[in-house]
């Protein structure tokens, strides 16, 4: 029987419990009876459910403002071609940065009723996480950006909600001389950042017209060297509770425009940076090492799980005193959050859903432009059915269910499972054979072409752990063969 605490960590929220969204999804039909604007998006599917076109820039664009007024009381808007915020998914991050500043992990310096002051770290023409952090718990902001029109339109953002205005400096990043020049972007493409789809608001990022983008020389090294992040934008003497970012993800314009079909968005001078988002939030922590205890918590988005592993290492090797990280899950969308600080432990815990007990995961990167995360769910699906064992396909929350036992672990392994038993090491075949291996497989969107796979045992410390592994590591290598490109 789990524990009562390993029980909630299974059923760990895909939303934050606090988010306003976690209970109450967006009603469309009630926004559009009160919204007349937002009225002509919304249409109803055979089901009667009503819905709207998430590749429709326009569409999640009116869905956002109305959601910023109807739940926030935010007057809120962006032009053409600029990323455009889903606010379930902003609100998580919002929610645990405020999980993080009321825990006992490090030292509340002011007591509990002290002014909050975060630092937003390329906050976008949208504005959104100070707009969500004014207005939802009060707290002020520095939101610093680089190219004019996210300037410009942040500001206005700002100015058109008097009651929070005070609460938000928006501050221009200045670029010094070895910063790569930004240019006008000579083309209208616009680039994807996450995909596919947020069941609850449906949820996509969604995208336009031109912007401006940095021009990233073809041979750029794996370093950033674009405008300052927070060295040399943070002023002397300043001090902030936290920095937040949602990182410009991708390294050059080809791998953001893997999916053109997805128009999940943001302009190449949004989602683009020299080094991509590991080059990014590595020049944050080398400013964290600089600027210490001027931040209490630092902390970024990131996109990708292989990114996240070479963070954490990092951030242990320039001697962080607490690093933490979460997913941030909606629908079929996965992203991390990573945060860390300087400051002195009060309960040192050190924490990662990487190495989560009876959970594995891998990444299918380069997948095919003709395949999608339904094509991969079959292929699990199938990769165990095949061998009898039970399956139940969850096409709405991506996941497949499986109860397989030791004679269908043999079928899946074939002759590999002679060796299994020195893998699994200390039952015997003949104990294991009368156990069963239950777990789910869950495929995750992390961007266009790539998939996040995740399989979680249901009893995490099962003495099959090692077989679930074998396997495990065996449809990797079927899945990967089937779908990417090359093997990544
Ligand atoms: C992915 S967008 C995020 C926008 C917004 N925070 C959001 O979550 O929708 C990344 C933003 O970072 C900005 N940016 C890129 N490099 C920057 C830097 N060195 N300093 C500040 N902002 C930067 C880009 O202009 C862009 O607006």
């Amino acid at each position: 029987m789990p524990s009562k605490k390993r029980r909630k960590r299974e059923e760990r929220p895909t939303i934050h419990p606090k988010n306003k969204y976690s209970e109450n999804p967006p009603d469309f039909a009630l926004l559009a009876s009160l919204y007349p604007s937002f009225e002509p998006f919304v249409f109803y599917s055979r089901d009667g459910r009503p819905r709207i076109d998430w590749t429709d820039f326009n569409a999640t664009r009116e869905l956002t403002r109305v959601l910023l007024l109807h739940d926030h009381g935010l007057n809120w808007w962006i032009p053409d071609g600029q990323l455009c915020p889903t606010v379930p998914n902003r609100s998580n991050y919002i929610h645990w940065i405020e999980d993080l500043l009321a825990s006992d992990i490090i030292p509340k310096p002011h007591g509990d009723n002290y002014n909050v002051r975060g630092f937003d770290i390329g906050t976008g023409a949208n504005c959104i996480y100070p707009l969500l952090g004014a207005s939802l718990l009060g707290w002020s902001f520095v939101a610093s950006d680089m190219t004019d029109v996210a300037l410009e339109w942040a500001e206005r953002n700002v100015k058109s909600n008097p009651h929070i205005s005070n609460l938000i400096e928006i501050r221009k990043v200045r670029h010094c001389e070895e910063s790569l020049p930004i240019q006008e972007s000579s083309n209208d493409e616009n680039v994807s950042s996450e995909s596919k789809v947020d069941v609850r608001e449906g949820g996509n990022e969604t995208k336009a017209s031109p912007s401006s983008s940095f021009d990233v020389p073809a041979a750029a090294d794996k370093s950033y060297h674009g405008p300052p992040v927070l060295l040399d934008v943070v002023q002397d003497g300043e001090t902030f509770d936290f920095c937040m970012c949602n990182p410009p993800f991708f390294e050059n314009i080809e791998e953001a425009g893997l999916n053109p079909k997805t128009s999940c968005g943001g302009t190449p001078g949004e989602m683009v940076c020299p080094g991509g988002e590991k080059a990014f939030i590595a020049r944050i922590i080398e400013d964290s090492i600089a600027l210490k205890h001027s931040f209490r918590w630092y902390s970024s988005m990131v996109g990708r799980k292989v990114n996240l592993k070479f963070l954490i290492s990092k951030l242990r090797e320039v001697g962080a005193t607490i690093v933490k990280t979460t997913e941030f899950v909606q629908g079929q969308t996965c992203r991390w959050g990573l945060a860390w600080s300087f400051l002195p432990p009060v309960k040192k815990i050190i924490s990662s859903h990487v190495a989560e007990r009876g959970v594995l995961s891998f990444m299918l990167e380069g997948i095919q432009r003709h395949f999608g995360a339904i094509d991969v769910l079959q292929s699990v699906d199938s990769f165990f059915c095949n061998s009898g064992a039970s399956c139940k396909l969850n096409a709405s929350s991506f996941t497949v269910d499986i109860t397989a036992s030791t004679d269908h672990c043999n079928s899946v392994l074939g002759n590999q499972i002679k060796n299994h038993n020195e893998v699994a090491g200390s039952s015997s075949s003949m104990q294991e054979a009368s156990l069963n291996l239950t777990f789910r497989i869950s495929v995750f969107q992390q961007m266009p072409g790539t998939l996040l796979v995740k399989g979680s045992l249901q009893q995490k410390d099962s003495p099959l752990s090692g077989l679930f592994s074998l396997i495990f590591r065996q449809l990797e290598d079927v899945l990967r063969s089937k779908f990417c490109r090359e093997k990544t």
